[in-house]
């Protein structure tokens, strides 16, 4: 018999935490509505206390998810888990994550406090969320670099005053697999009343381990693990959720089972990705675009031969279907709601028959829609309420000429007309919107991306530009590249420009 282990996704705080991954609240209700019919246990919906945009989506997310526990993040702060306490009110199932760090460096010059303070700090914080709710979960930041003995000592001390599970971070992803596997076990032996509470991975991958660390730590007594969609997640990221769920599922010797439908992986993760603007790299385990491509010539003869001499999983187990129908001009809405239904977005007939449109145009410029032109098309009415429009664009360039734009922009319904040369097709677009939008901008980053193949295909682009000390990010899709780059800037500009 297998042990149960629990999915604690956070794709929507420590995911959404990454600047220009920001999600408003109904993308964030349809990321958590995909994350329920994965089959996670937990999904954790944000920060309440830090701004009213996530107090807004852990209250939406409790009344929009029936399963899942949700989960509110504090610090071990009464306010902030006054703040959490209230936002959860319409959880079914309600969790308080609170928490404080233990690491030498954290003690010294994040609290300026000493070790016992901060045992104080948390047996206070667990007592206070217990008022509130039965399920706390505690979070010993910076556990990675924790000594062992006195970690011990927090994680007894919250146990006692209720915890009900305890996260044990890598918080800046430094353990070695090895290292952070007999940290678990250091604790599963020496904590007095440790079977009253689970313990919880949840590892950084500054240095590449975050997986392997996760798996140490489940192998070695953890039966909860705090992971995200495509392993996003604050600098280097979180463990892949996807990761965890088919090492497990593939090795069946460690007798761990989790409850992940793990056919919807590959929907969520095109969903995530296209939501957040985040491109999954094409060699990424499990939804990369080349995980399961075989190129060499020996591995296709041996594939063709069977596939079990080089894949060790059956791509349709993580939903990947080859022989999925393609979609074209020729496709009816019941194959794009179907497409989009495997992709994990549901739509009222309305926005279907906007959607239906969009792809219908789109099918006319190019031959086959692809799974990411089909969530293009459904998050494009993200830009329609923007304050700046792009009306027209017009550019000649070539060989032997330089390059001219000219473009129609609409601010708040007034119409506005510029044309530039540049040194490039962009250059020259850009310079004419910098004609019309006169401020101090400054083009951080600049990231052209082909969707899939053929040169009818659309080019996405992600764009950072600086304004006033922040950076902004924007996003533009479209089969022109240039018209693709203006839109990215101006959706850049949108966000600071009201
Ligand atoms: O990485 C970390 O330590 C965290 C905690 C807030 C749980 O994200
Ligand atoms: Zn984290």
């Amino acid at each position: 018999m297998s042990d149960r282990l629990f999915i604690f996704d956070t794709t929507l705080r420590d995911g959404e935490q990454v600047p220009g991954c920001q999600l408003n609240t109904v993308e964030k209700i349809q990321v958590a509505k995909a994350l329920e019919a994965l089959g996670v246990d937990v999904i954790e919906a944000g920060f309440p206390i830090s701004s009213p945009g996530d107090f807004k989506s852990v209250v939406e997310i409790s009344k929009a998810v029936t399963w899942p526990t949700i989960c509110a993040l504090t610090r071990a702060v009464q306010k902030d888990i006054d703040v959490a306490a209230e936002a959860l009110k319409y959880a079914k199932r309600g969790r308080i994550h609170t928490g404080i760090g233990t690491s030498d460096p954290h003690i010294m010059y994040k609290f300026n406090s000493t070790r016992e303070e901060i045992i104080e700090r948390a047996i206070a914080a667990t007592k206070y969320a217990k008022k509130f709710a039965e399920d706390v979960e505690f979070y010993c930041e910076d556990a990675g670099r924790t000594d062992n003995e006195y970690l011990a000592r927090v994680v007894e001390a919250v146990i006692k005053a209720g915890a009900t599970v305890v996260n044990i971070p890598d918080t800046t992803g430094y353990c070695l697999p090895d290292e952070y596997g007999a940290k678990i076990k250091y604790l599963m032996e020496h904590v007095d009343g440790i079977d009253k509470a689970i313990l919880s991975t949840h590892c950084h991958n500054d240095l590449g381990m975050a997986t392997a660390n996760t798996v140490q730590g489940v192998l070695n007594g953890a039966r909860q693990v705090e992971v995200t969609i495509n392993g996003i997640g604050e600098r280097a990221g979180n463990t892949s959720l996807e990761e965890i769920a088919m090492i497990f599922k593939s090795h069946k010797e460690c007798n761990i089972a989790t409850n992940i439908n793990t056919t919807k992986i590959y929907g969520i993760s095109r969903m995530v990705s296209s939501l957040m603007n985040m491109p999954v790299q094409p060699n990424k385990a499990i939804v990369g675009r080349n995980a399961f491509a075989h190129s060499s010539g020996i591995h296709q003869d041996g594939v063709l031969k069977n596939v079990t001499t080089y894949e060790i999983i059956n791509p349709k187990d993580v939903g990947i279907d080859d022989n999925a129908i393609v979609l074209t001009a020729r496709s009816g809405r019941a194959a794009l709601k179907h497409r989009l239904h495997v992709l994990g977005i549901e739509m009222e007939q309305e926005k279907l028959d906007q959607v239906y449109e969009d792809f219908l145009k789109l099918a006319d410029k190019k031959k086959e829609i692809t799974d990411d032109d089909v969530l293009v098309l459904a998050g494009a009415d993200r830009s329609q309420n923007h304050h700046i429009k792009m009306e027209y664009l017009q550019v000649t360039s070539g060989v032997g000429v330089r390059p001219v734009a000219s473009l129609g922009l609409s601010i708040a319904g007034e119409k506005f007309e510029a044309a530039s040369s540049g040194n490039g097709p962009v250059d020259a677009a850009i310079k004419a919107l910098k004609q019309i939008i006169h401020r101090q901008m400054v083009l951080k980053e600049f990231t052209i991306q082909a969707i899939s193949k053929g040169s009818d295909d659309v080019g996405k682009v992600h764009m950072q530009v600086e304004y006033d000390g922040h950076v902004y990010y924007g996003f533009g899709a479209n089969t022109d590249i240039i018209a693709a780059s203006v839109e990215a800037y101006i959706d850049a500009i949108n966000k600071f420009v009201k």
